[in-house]
């Protein structure tokens, strides 16, 4: 009996092989409610891919903090010598699920911290800056990498339109079309908070903040033809890379640092210290190290644990704020948006999202409500029953001062604000020959499958401002190789 089939509501079932029939060649009938029960479950089973990152894997693991930073934070999650357990999330962007992991594009670096004071999510990338500077644009980016709506490809002219008619997005570009664009692993690759975030110490005093993981197992990369071979090998290259690494007891790890600015510093700091396309180069804030992420358990249910997990940028804990970046502010909204519509209201219930603290407040009610309050308990605020209340000592939240009319503008304060002097030093100072040299390739690829001469010229423009020798060269490619329209030339998130 222990080993007997039962239906969802705990029932013995007759059969599931034979649907019930009205004699053997007859009709189905209706009532053979396991059958409608297992058909309409399956009807079910898929939920809506995210709308960006849709294909990743993960794992659970433990973030041990080995130095002191109590005088930047007072965040329970970043004093010494604590350990906390998390849940890490590596996808790309622009993929749908299914897509191959090593097609050129953007990885994400997710990690959610179990803190004694709540969730606090790190949702990142493998790169430190962002294509846009304003969330307003994350729609119409998005668009523009995905598909054309007749024919459902993906479109090299729709890319570099959007590319080069946002010139914020070279330094971002920079990256992906060299080597960061197709990692060996996502083991080998390191991960970035990449938005500036406040941290509050215990003294209340804030400091502007910049997270880098960087890797033990070292960087490394794949060259675009044998990425070529391996997507069409092994669509799923990287997922099964982690997971067989942590099944052999190979667990990979990550060493946290931050760089601290000083609060007072970004209002005359060089580059917008908000501005989400810039970084702050190491030899103005120095990387001071935190602690030790280590992914060490395997999902045991990739649907349960990894496709519900909802990570979020507003998930922040006391001692750790979020800056006036206009990108992370859109942000804030967008991630339990999307998860309320993508999981269900109640996803924050789901044991992968679910606190390991408890909580106390007045929600209630909605589709697959789990947890309930006690029958007495208020359900309002302010109440006489010794209902929770605020405590804003507690939530230790930072602030900013703002000021002014309300407009649509970019702040304009900061002397090396210009778009295309970060990816230019990039590429003169951080690339070596080797990389410059296959960044032309991968540029000369991308250039050939251009159709439209007016984005052709604009790219050949944009990769001249980020470089006017690079821009040079890749004219002279071009002319050599036709300048027409190729479709065996790559668009991102297709292999080359
Ligand atoms: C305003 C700009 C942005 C908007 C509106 C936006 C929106 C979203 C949405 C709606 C999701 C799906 C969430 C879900 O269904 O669970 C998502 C996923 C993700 N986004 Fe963004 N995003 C933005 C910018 C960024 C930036 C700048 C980064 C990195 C620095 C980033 C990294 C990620 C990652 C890593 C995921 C996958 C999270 C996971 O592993 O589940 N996004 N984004």
């Amino acid at each position: 009996m222990t080993n007997s089939l039962t239906t969802q509501t705990g029932t013995p079932v007759e059969s599931n092989e034979h649907s019930l029939t009205a004699g053997v060649d007859g009709v189905t009938a209706l009532h053979d409610r396991y059958l409608v029960e297992k058909l309409a479950q399956f009807n079910r089973e898929r939920i809506p891919e995210r709308i960006v990152h849709a294909k990743g894997g993960g794992a659970f693991g433990t973030f041990e903090v080995t130095e002191d930073v109590s005088r930047y934070t007072r965040a329970a999650v970043f004093q010494p010598g604590t350990a906390t357990d998390t849940l890490q999330r590596f996808s790309s962007v622009a993929g749908e699920q299914g897509s191959p992991d090593t097609w050129r594009d953007v990885r994400g670096f997710s990690v959610k911290f179990y803190t004694a004071e709540g969730n606090y999510d790190i949702v990142g990338n493998n790169t430190p800056v962002f294509f846009i500077r304003d969330g307003i644009k994350f729609p119409d980016f998005i668009h523009s990498q995905k598909r054309l709506p007749g024919s459902g490809l993906r479109d090299a002219d729709m890319q570099w339109d959007f590319w080069t008619l946002s010139p914020e997005s070279a330094h971002q570009v920079t990256y992906l079309m060299g080597d960061r664009g197709i990692p060996r692993s996502w083991r080998q690759m390191p991960g970035f908070g990449s938005h500036t975030y406040q941290w509050i110490n215990a003294a209340g005093e804030q400091f502007w903040v910049k997270y880098h993981f960087t890797s033990n197992q070292g960087n490394a990369e794949i060259e675009a033809s044998e990425a070529e071979i391996i997507a069409g090998a092994d669509a799923d290259h990287y997922r099964r890379d982690l997971y067989e690494a942590i099944a052999a007891g190979n667990f990979p790890s990550w060493d946290l640092h931050v760089q601290v600015m000083p609060y007072e510093d970004a209002k005359t700091y060089r580059f917008n210290p908000f501005d989400l396309t810039k970084i702050w180069p190491h030899s103005d804030y120095p990387l001071i190290k935190v602690g030790t992420h280590t992914l060490n358990r395997n999902p045991e249910n990739f649907f349960a644990e990894i496709e519900q997990a909802a990570f979020s940028p507003a998930n922040t804990v006391p001692g750790i704020s979020i800056s006036p970046d206009k990108m992370l502010m859109a942000r804030i909204f967008s991630y339990p948006d999307a998860q309320r519509y993508r999981v269900g209201t109640n996803y924050t219930e789901i044991p992968v999202n679910a606190p390991k603290n408890a909580t106390h407040n007045y929600s209630q009610d909605g589709a697959a409500r789990h947890g309930f309050k006690p029958a007495g308990a208020p359900v309002y605020a302010p109440n006489s029953f010794g209902g929770p209340v605020a405590d804003a000592a507690a939530a230790g939240e930072g602030t900013w001062e703002s000021d002014g009319a309300l407009v649509r503008a970019a702040a304009t304060l900061h002397a090396e604000d210009d778009d295309f002097g970060q990816p230019g030093t990039l590429y003169r100072e951080v690339l070596d020959d080797a990389a410059r040299a296959r960044l032309l390739e991968t540029l000369t690829g991308q250039g050939t499958a251009l159709t439209v001469p007016e984005i052709a010229e604009r790219f050949l423009q944009y990769w001249t401002n980020v470089d006017a020798e690079l821009g040079a060269r890749l004219r002279a490619n071009l002319s050599r190789s036709g300048e027409t329209a190729n479709e065996a030339a790559e668009p991102v998130g297709v292999p080359e």
